[in-house]
């Protein structure tokens, strides 16, 4: 929409844009307004179904699972996002939708969809880098919905972003929108995904960020010690070795050896050594990736730093990186940190007002690898 405001000729672009999210177990659909970007944007609705109750007694993600929820659930929650938001299609100027990276046939159903109502309803579609979009969740800055608590300022560039979630770990450093360098990233498991898998050698319910956070606050986090990983590459990451001594601890605490089959740990742990395992790892877990954040922002001295993905809502994060930096950081609402719709959509807003590639409707094709 382009509203030109006479007699003074302020021209004013205003534009609605609509996102999708369905890369994992989230069918995710959010709304978001753009009108000035310095000020950030308005968030107009933000409809999340999760399938994480048809995964838990898995213990993580089973793809087929999630691909078969996407398809019954994409069309109801595109309409609830549209109705919470009081927005028409003839409104929507674009939508975005993420391509990767994800589950195949997770984001399989979430580009056909897009590809399918860009065409029919002739609309402009953008294609989302998943990971990078839980950075844009910080430029949501105001809303009218309930619960929400948005951080009131955007970014300043040049920003350090901590992007964590259950499928990445990456350091990265944004000069400017879609100007970025990724400085590095977990060479092999996600933080989230060891907070899951510790969750399941110990008994707590997945997902395992908040089972294992909860949990930690009973325990003490220097109860033992656990190796935190040597990397080659200054700003990379791993957590898989941390795994495996964890489990090597809970074998250890219960006194067996490393034969002692995993699935039978939770039933030979008490609940102060649980209390233990969750608080020791959590702590090393998080003071890895603080570290490497304190590290990069000596070295490139950002003007400001912002934390993003699901393992972005854990409060001992928080906690740490508040006692280690010199700096603030603007914490957004842990509702725009797991995956949403909102984030997709807040990318796709900046792409569309600085007149970005846009994606074929035709043609555009998911990317389960797409690295950033
Ligand atoms: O960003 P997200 O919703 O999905 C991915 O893109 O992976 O992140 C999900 C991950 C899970 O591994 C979950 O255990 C973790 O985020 N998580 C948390 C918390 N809430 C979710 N980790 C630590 N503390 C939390 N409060
Ligand atoms: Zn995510």
């Amino acid at each position: 929409m382009i509203n030109v405001q006479c007699p003074s000729l302020v021209i004013l672009l205003e534009m609605i844009i609509l996102g999708i999210e369905t890369s994992c177990d989230e069918t995710a659909c959010g709304i978001v307004r753009i009108s000035s970007p310095d000020a950030g944007l308005e968030l107009l609705s933000n409809s999340v179904l999760s399938s994480m109750d048809l995964h838990a007694k898995y213990g993580g993600v089973i793809p087929e699972i999630a691909a078969r929820s996407h398809i019954e659930a994409i069309i109801p929650v595109i309409e609830e996002a549209l109705t919470t938001a009081k927005v028409t299609w003839d409104e929507v100027d674009a939508i975005a939708v993420t391509y990767g990276a994800g589950l195949g046939g997770s984001l399989l159903v979430g580009v056909m969809t897009a590809r399918s109502l860009a065409i029919t309803k002739d609309k402009p579609l953008y294609a989302i880098n998943h990971v990078e979009a839980h950075v844009y969740a910080n430029f949501l800055t105001k809303t009218e919905l309930k619960d929400y608590n948005l951080t009131d300022k955007t970014p300043a560039f040049p920003c350090l972003a901590l992007i964590v979630s259950g499928g990445h770990s990456q350091l990265v450093l944004f000069r400017n929108h879609f100007d970025y360098t990724l400085l590095g990233q977990t060479q092999d498991d996600a933080i989230g995904e060891a907070f899951d898998k510790v969750a399941k050698i110990t008994g707590l319910p997945y997902p395992g960020g908040p089972s294992i956070g909860k949990k930690a606050m009973a325990g003490n986090p220097h109860a033992f010690s656990l190796p935190k990983a040597k990397m080659a590459g200054k700003y990379d990451f791993s957590f898989s070795g941390l795994k495996t001594a964890v489990l090597r601890q809970a074998q250890e605490l219960c006194g067996q050896d490393f034969t002692f089959p995993s699935k039978n740990l939770p039933a030979a742990l008490n609940e102060a050594q649980k209390a233990d395992i969750a608080a020791v790892f959590q702590r090393v877990a998080i003071e890895t990736v603080v570290d490497k954040t304190i590290q990069a922002f000596e070295e490139f001295s950002p003007t400001s730093v912002v934390i993003a993905g699901g393992v972005a809502a854990s409060p001992d994060l928080r906690r740490q990186l508040k006692e280690r930096l010199p700096i603030d950081i603007n914490y957004q609402d842990p509702k725009l940190m797991t995956d949403n719709g909102a984030m997709i959509a807040a990318l796709g807003a900046y792409k569309h007002y600085f007149s970005q590639p846009k994606a074929d409707s035709y043609t555009l094709e998911i990317n389960p690898n797409l690295s950033m």
